[in-house]
């Protein structure tokens, strides 16, 4: 790092650096608005715009699912090729297609899923699964005569392909000066016990492979972390907690040992999805000029959900039910938030208890409560414009989108103070404050951050306060954007890629 690293930062120091456009591929196992599980969807779909408008040659690779509307996209096939496969060669076909201004590459073959299934049942499925996506995106470029400078990889499903740069593509003459990046998305979805897919395609264990713990010596999260030239994290205090041991499931020394190729680059939103002046799926346009407009969205969430007209502040939850996002913590505050007299809606599908335990909570509380167990776009937004607090819990949270996109909104969050929560909200106690936060994860301290929201809710001038300043802080990419090229330059620098 040193050799390489100290003379040329002193001769050219990053702010003098003028960075020139570069070919980017990127890879995911999701994107919106194509295909869409998770917040890494909302990231693949939109970073890659932002970095287009800064003049990169960016493109996007994901599976070429099933579960993708081909009809409506009308992919077209530009290259047909083999991998190499212990049980005999596969045919990979890469699909081309464009979303907003990007360019897709829709990679398909044998262990991609042709019915509705993205995410299978465990490492057998998933791991030659993307595996063998990881390597037909890489090959894939070449066949197409368009080879990258810079692999940006995310989350475990894609680290196959980091791991084959840092190790086959050394000795290919195509593949020696493209550079990797590797974002942690969530950390514990290590996708271990791929070392048999990983063999069987070529990619035995290494030098690499044997410096992580043993026993994630074939987790292809752990194989990136340690191939990568940059790593990123989805926010600053996210790259700090998983140093740790507590945040770090079993690759925190890796990452500690690595800790200079590691930065925080905190996400965005798509601002142009995200904006309520603009959004057509609510009742009424506004913004922090004209937030007294609001109402009339509040008023048509409670008709929307069954929720009886009156005037009381509306807790909302737009999430996964899912351990990570703290809900199992929110459920008791919830009874207690309606006995006291506010009202709840929630969007969202996941684990059962979970969802038997908030069906419940609708039922003990007609006309108080709603809760629909589904996947549902548009009502998302009308609940965003119409509710006044929505509920962020997380156990942890690399980045979380939820409380951008709430205070961009006007919906004040109510959120724990943990990953990237604690990098987009500012307490209320501050002066500069756009929501209320807690620490400890308990519902007694959740519970204590609703009653402050509802001590502030009861003045409306700091409230409206409060609603402004969430919507007029920068959640755009165009700052990360920025970000992203210069740590693309310096893995191109550590590669021996660069000029
Ligand atoms: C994962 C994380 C979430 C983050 C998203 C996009 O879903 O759990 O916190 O916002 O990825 O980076």
């Amino acid at each position: 790092h040193l050799r390489e690293q100290a003379p040329q930062r002193r001769a050219h120091p990053p702010s003098r650096y003028l960075i020139g456009p570069m070919r980017i591929l990127f890879l995911a196992s999701e994107a919106a608005p194509l295909v869409k599980v998770g917040g890494l969807a909302d990231v693949a779909g939109s970073l890659p715009k932002a970095l287009r408008a800064l003049g990169h040659d960016v493109r996007v690779a994901i599976p070429g699912y099933g579960a993708i509307d081909w009809p409506a996209l009308q992919p077209s096939r530009r290259a047909r090729f083999e991998i190499l496969h212990a049980g005999g060669p596969q045919v990979a076909e890469i699909y081309e297609t464009s979303a907003g201004g990007v360019p897709y590459f829709l990679v398909t073959g044998p262990p991609i899923p042709k019915d509705g299934r993205i995410y299978g049942s465990g490492i057998e499925e998933d791991g030659p699964k993307f595996i063998f996506f990881s390597l037909a995106a890489l090959w894939g470029c070449q066949a197409l005569g368009w080879m990258p400078q810079v692999v940006h990889a995310n989350d475990w499903h894609t680290g196959a392909a980091i791991y084959w740069l840092a190790t086959e593509g050394r000795k290919s003459d195509s593949f020696r000066t493209v550079a990797s990046l590797f974002t942690i998305h969530n950390l514990p979805y290590r996708g271990e016990g791929a070392g048999r897919a990983l063999a069987e395609y070529g990619l035995p264990a290494s030098d690499l492979s044997r410096a992580l713990p043993q026993r994630l010596s074939d987790s292809l999260l752990g194989l990136a972390l340690i191939s990568a030239e940059v790593l990123t994290a989805v926010s600053p205090t996210y790259a700090r907690e998983i140093l740790t041991p507590e945040g770090g499931h079993g690759l925190d020394g890796i990452l500690r040992a690595r800790r200079d190729r590691l930065t925080g680059v905190l996400n965005g939103i798509d601002t142009d999805i995200w904006n309520p002046e603009t959004d057509a799926a609510l009742a009424v346009a506004y913004n922090a000029r004209t937030l007294q407009r609001r109402a009339g969205n509040k008023r048509a969430l409670q008709q929307e959900a069954g929720l009886a007209l009156e005037d009381r502040p509306i807790l909302a939850v737009v999430s996964r039910l899912d351990p990570q996002k703290g809900l199992d913590i929110a459920a008791p505050a919830v009874w207690r938030w309606i006995e006291r007299g506010g009202q709840f809606v929630l969007l969202g599908t996941g684990r059962q208890e979970l969802e038997r335990e908030f069906a419940a909570i609708e039922r003990a509380n007609p006309g108080q409560a709603s809760v629909r167990l589904r996947f549902d776009g548009p009502y998302a937004h009308r609940i965003y414009a119409g509710a006044d607090m929505m509920a962020i819990p997380s156990r942890y949270e690399p980045c979380g989108l939820t409380q951008m996109i709430a205070m961009r909104y006007g919906a004040v969050p109510v959120a724990r103070r943990t990953g990237g929560l604690a990098d987009t909200v500012t307490d209320a106690g501050d002066p500069n404050g756009t929501g209320l936060m807690f620490d400890e994860y308990s519902s007694a301290a959740f519970w204590d951050a609703l009653e402050r929201a509802r001590r502030v809710y009861a003045d409306p001038k700091q409230w409206r306060e409060l609603q402004k300043r969430g919507m007029q802080s920068d959640f755009s990419w165009s700052r990360s954007a920025a970000e992203y090229s210069a740590l693309y330059e310096r893995a191109r620098a550590l590669r021996g890629g660069a000029p």
